[in-house]
């Protein structure tokens, strides 16, 4: 069985007010149950259990790795006094520095994502998608990092299990599908990873869709290469604005939902929630 230790020090003080939830601070790799020649989740168990070894040699006295091996994704914003997501500039594929690296942790500037979601965030009911959704009580800069989507991660074949279930007893979807393409040549292969928050995970659970999203989601690697999900603001998101991504942005996501009306009220509002069917093995 799987033991993956992480070394990260996450601080997250959010829960659910749901008992039958049980609240994870990072992704967690689904329990198998009887299929022990089952080699997709034998795969998925070595990759769980993996640590990335690339780190840096940054060493500098002042904040470093803003140009290392790993940097360049994020930048200081003074006005705000934190380290956002340089939205315009930003690769790709994004991966923290870890306990892989020389620098200094409370000087690096390329540890975001692992020190855990943002202060302020708040579970409401939302009069918009008549369901919970999720705010921050404070102004988020663009680029801030929010939370993570966190929850188990699955197989191909434990997802389609849980999608034909979840169909059947529940009105809504909590299973993301992110791809991560070959867009610059550093992947072989487009790799998918598949999380669901349904019974084990964060805050991230609660955000809803829109079709004019104020929030976007990125793969962020740390010291495992199954990426973290990552919710960033796309614009600067104003106190009580509910936080919402977009459930099929281009190619790389999908958060499969039945073919149902989308609540979300912009103006390019498509009417109806992103629909697609994945392809299972
Ligand atoms: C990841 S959950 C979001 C949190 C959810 N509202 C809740 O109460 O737990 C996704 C589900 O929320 C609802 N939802 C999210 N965005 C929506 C939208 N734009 N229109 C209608 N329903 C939406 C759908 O039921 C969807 O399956
Ligand atoms: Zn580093
Ligand atoms: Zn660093
Ligand atoms: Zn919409």
């Amino acid at each position: 069985m799987s033991e993956h230790k992480s070394s990260l020090n996450i601080s997250d003080f959010y829960e659910h007010e749901d008992v039958s939830l049980e609240y994870i601070m990072e992704n967690v790799l689904y329990v198998e149950k009887k299929d022990d020649d089952d080699s997709e989740f034998q795969h998925l168990e070595r990759e769980y259990n993996s640590i990335l070894l690339n780190g840096c040699d940054c060493n500098s006295e002042k904040i470093n790795c803003i140009k290392c091996l790993h940097g360049r994704n994020y930048k200081w914003l003074s006005e705000a006094t934190e380290l956002v997501l340089d939205v315009d500039k930003c690769e790709d594929l994004i991966y923290e520095c870890s306990s892989a690296c020389k620098c200094d942790p409370s000087k690096c500037s390329n540890r975001l994502v692992q020190n855990g979601p943002r202060a302020g965030l708040k579970v409401v009911h939302s009069n918009i998608f008549k369901s919970k959704g999720l705010i921050s009580s404070e102004l988020i800069p663009r680029g801030g990092f929010i939370c993570e989507y966190a929850g188990e991660i699955l197989s191909f074949k434990e997802a389609s299990k849980r999608l034909k279930k979840y169909e059947q007893i529940l009105d809504k979807n909590y299973i993301l599908f992110m791809k991560e393409w070959n867009k610059n040549q550093v992947l072989k292969n487009p790799i998918t990873t598949i999380i669901d928050p349904t019974q084990k995970g964060n805050i991230g659970r609660y955000i809803n869709h829109s079709c004019d999203p104020n929030c976007e989601i990125r793969c962020v690697r740390i010291d495992c290469p199954i990426p973290k999900i990552a919710v960033f603001a796309k614009r600067d998101i104003k106190a009580g604005v509910e936080l919402c991504f977009h459930y099929n942005g281009g190619d790389e996501i999908l958060l499969k939902v039945q073919r149902r009306l989308c609540l979300c009220r912009s103006a390019n509002c498509s009417g109806y929630m992103p629909y697609a069917n994945i392809e299972l093995p």
